[in-house]
């Protein structure tokens, strides 16, 4: 096969965690390092695919000739993947998208006040934006080709199965092996209508080379 073998796409990808803040000073956030997405940004550039990065916030290097959309909060996040979703023709979200958000925002910091009270916290539920983006018009008329991942403590396979099914994509992407949080390697389980496939534990630039043709295969194989 030839190293171009996304030329022609434009690939939208989100990476990292999500920063939900609490007041101006303290906020929610995950362990996710990014470095799987932003991995994933590099190998497509380098197979010749326009390449937007919508990043949470992270402490990683723009790959080159890559197009990167800094964001704090999930609906942020959401925001810029939707305005960028009409020139992408394969959507990838590898954040780690905060579940929930603090119900409100403080606009000054919350302060003890020494009577030894804590602070009650209400939250509320984040958009989905890869279920969003899934069932959206050109995901569904087969113009967009959308890729989850799943990060599973046990079952993998029936969990990320069952993942991809709620989520509405041809490809989830399964975390193999427990705390791949900022490593610099990972073992993926890539799993479709037609089964599932281990690419075997490498470094996160290597599994994102494998996991572009991958997907360069199967969209090929969808334009028969
Ligand atoms: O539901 P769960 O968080 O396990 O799903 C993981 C997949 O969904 C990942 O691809 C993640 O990027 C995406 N996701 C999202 N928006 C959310 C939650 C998850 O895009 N609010």
């Amino acid at each position: 096969f030839t190293a171009k073998r996304l030329q022609g796409q434009h690939l939208l990808v989100t990476a990292g965690p999500t920063f939900e803040a609490i007041d101006p000073v303290r906020g929610i956030t995950n362990l996710s390092s990014g470095k799987m997405g932003f991995a994933i940004a590099r190998a497509a550039r380098e197979a010749g695919a326009e390449v937007t990065l919508v990043a949470g916030p992270v402490h990683l290097a723009t790959p080159r000739g890559v197009t990167r959309i800094d964001v704090q909060s999930a609906r942020q996040m959401q925001e810029a993947v939707q305005s960028r979703l009409a020139d992408a023709s394969i959507f990838i979200a590898t954040a780690a998208v905060a579940d929930w958000r603090p119900a409100e925002f403080a606009d000054q910091k919350i302060k003890k006040d020494g009577s030894g009270e804590v602070p009650a916290m209400a939250f509320v539920e984040n958009p989905d934006i890869l279920a969003a983006v899934a069932s959206s018009e050109p995901a569904r008329s087969g113009k967009l080709y959308c890729v989850g991942f799943a990060a599973e403590s046990h079952d993998l396979l029936k969990h990320a199965s069952a993942k991809r099914l709620r989520k509405g994509v041809p490809l989830l992407v399964g975390n193999i092996g427990p705390a791949t949080f900022g490593k610099d390697d990972n073992a993926l389980l890539l799993i479709d209508a037609g089964g599932s496939k281990e690419l075997p534990h490498a470094s996160k630039d290597v599994l994102a080379r494998q996991l572009v043709e991958e997907i360069a295969q199967r969209l090929a194989l969808s334009h028969l």
